[in-house]
């Protein structure tokens, strides 16, 4: 596969990801009081749904995406916030916030990013999140196993793939089938929460 030119996708606003909303999984997590309060990031954010849902008083809620343009789209559709949100453009893998995270939420970024680059990926969470923070991944589009000739973006993801890559420094706590998601992806969403090591 070429290299994904995301701000490409953006500028020309072909950005067939895009569901308009944010996923019912993640809307779910925060009516069961599950998502903690603190400091909260979103990288490869897009449009910023999941941005909005998560923005609330009691957390501090920050969203990534390298495209300018997704950032408009954000901008746009997004008047009116029910708490604070700050949406930055840059690259999460030199993204270096002031400091880390209470919450991170991965909704298509993961099986966005090139193969290549799941190592980094997983080396910068675990940066990213506080010890006893909380990664929640939300995988799609999900299988298992994974075909040999897998394709992406997205790339076919599941649980052992991001076990295999963050368990020095993460405990898998729990993973569930999405019981709702956006029509086309039922069936393809598993939840799975990662809470970051402690250092005693
Ligand atoms: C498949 S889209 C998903 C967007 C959003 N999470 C959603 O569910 O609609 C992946 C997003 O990651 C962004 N992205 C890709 N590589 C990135 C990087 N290295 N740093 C920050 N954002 C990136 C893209 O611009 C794009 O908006």
């Amino acid at each position: 596969m070429p290299p994904v030119d995301w701000e490409d996708a953006w500028r020309k606003r072909v950005t067939p990801w895009d569901e308009g909303r944010s996923p019912p999984a993640l809307r779910r997590l925060l009516a069961e009081g599950r998502v903690p309060s603190g400091r909260v990031f979103v990288p490869g954010c897009g449009a910023g749904y999941d941005l909005a849902t998560l923005a609330d008083s009691e957390r501090v809620v920050i969203g990534l995406d390298v495209s300018i343009d997704a950032r408009a789209a954000f901008v746009e559709s997004h008047k009116d916030l029910p708490g604070p949100a700050t949406y930055e453009v840059g690259d999460f893998f030199t993204y270096d916030p002031t400091g880390a995270f209470d919450f991170v939420w991965d909704y298509t970024f993961f099986c966005a990013l090139d193969p290549g680059q799941r190592e980094a990926w997983a080396r910068i969470m675990s940066r990213l999140v506080k010890p006893n923070g909380l990664l929640a991944t939300l995988l799609f589009p999900y299988a298992d196993p994974i075909p040999p000739n897998a394709s992406g973006p997205p790339w076919p993801v599941n649980t052992d793939l991001v076990r295999g890559l963050v368990k020095d420094e993460f405990e898998l706590l729990e993973v569930t089938e999405a019981e709702h998601t956006h029509p086309g992806r039922e069936g393809k969403e598993r939840l799975a929460l990662w809470r970051r090591k402690g250092r005693d």
